[in-house]
């Protein structure tokens, strides 16, 4: 089969489930993974063939693309702060917005002069955990989630060494690993905050692919897994620590009041890249009878 006929078939079928220009670049992307090809190969060269032994695993590519799989699935691994990330039906995909969260944590990091461990609530892939701790590899990440299917994944990111990975419901007890390797300087979290709500807004690639588990939150109770973190934040945050939240955009004001109820005494409200209200920092300044 000709490489350009494959594209045009393949934009046109996966046009049907979106936008054209999203078909064309998840087309190119898939041919230049399975095939090594450029996005303008097959205008170039007209007359250049798939050859037959890989065309079946693409064509298989196509059927899951077809059945509104997301992509990254597909391809078996997402891009996330400059690096690949293993992902399957056991993890969220990380999101943009997560790699501006990473960013907000290693601006902590080198801020506070990385004295203390980092502690990521609700890990999925592990992108966050593994992000800062390949960054400053002198610094002990320890990582938590409820799903022991996502921590299989995400301790198998990279090789040894690399985040403690341990399997806890953050609504309940601190585990006694997580509380012996604190105190932390940051606790950082991206956790479950779609409204239940919001589903029906919701496109089928990231509802019928992606787990429930890692997307949804009570309508009535959006606030549950920060409150969850704020009560593990007071028992294993270091005096001069600091909490760092990715947060659904609707809920800024109720996570900030909230932070400063659990006696947080500098909390701001960050912007993503959109200029959405995205992110809590949430700093307990140090007690001022034992400043210098
Ligand atoms: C939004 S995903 C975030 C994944 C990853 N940190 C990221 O940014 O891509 C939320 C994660 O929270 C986990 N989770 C859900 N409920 C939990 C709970 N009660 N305790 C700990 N983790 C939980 C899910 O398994 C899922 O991996």
């Amino acid at each position: 089969m000709l490489l350009a006929d494959f594209i045009r078939q393949s934009v046109h079928r996966l046009s049907a489930l979106y936008p054209s220009p999203e078909a064309r670049g998840m087309v190119s992307v898939l041919c230049g993974e399975k095939l090594g090809v450029k996005s303008y190969t097959h205008i170039i060269e007209p007359s250049r063939a798939i050859p037959d032994g890989v065309l079946p695993e693409l064509l298989s590519c196509m059927e899951r693309l077809m059945q509104a799989e997301p992509l990254q699935y597909v391809l078996g691994y997402a891009e996330f702060c400059g690096r690949r990330f293993k992902v399957d039906g056991r993890v969220l995909i990380p999101r943009p917005e997560t790699e501006q969260l990473v960013g907000l944590a290693e601006e902590r990091m080198r801020a506070s002069g990385l004295k203390a461990g980092v502690l990521d609530l609700c890990t999925g892939s592990g992108c966050i955990a593994w992000s800062l701790r390949l960054d400053f590899p002198g610094t002990e990440v320890t990582a938590v989630d409820i799903s022991g299917d996502a921590l299989e994944l995400a301790c198998s990111q990279f090789p040894a060494p690399g985040p403690e990975f341990v399997q806890a419901d953050i609504r309940g007890p601190v585990p006694e690993l997580v509380r012996s390797r604190g105190p932390y300087g940051l606790i950082v979290s991206n956790p479950p905050y779609v409204l239940e709500s919001e589903r029906a807004a919701m496109r089928s690639n990231v509802l019928d692919h992606e787990p429930g588990l890692a997307l949804f939150v009570p309508d009535d109770d959006p606030l549950v897994f920060y409150r969850a973190c704020a009560a593990w934040a007071a028992d294993l945050l270091a005096p001069d620590g600091c909490v760092l939240f990715e947060i659904n955009e609707a809920f800024g004001p109720q996570t900030a009041s909230m932070m400063r109820s659990c006696g947080f005494t500098t909390v701001e409200v960050l912007p993503d890249l959109y200029g959405k209200p995205r992110f809590v920092r949430a700093c307990r300044e140090p007690d001022s009878r034992f400043r210098k």
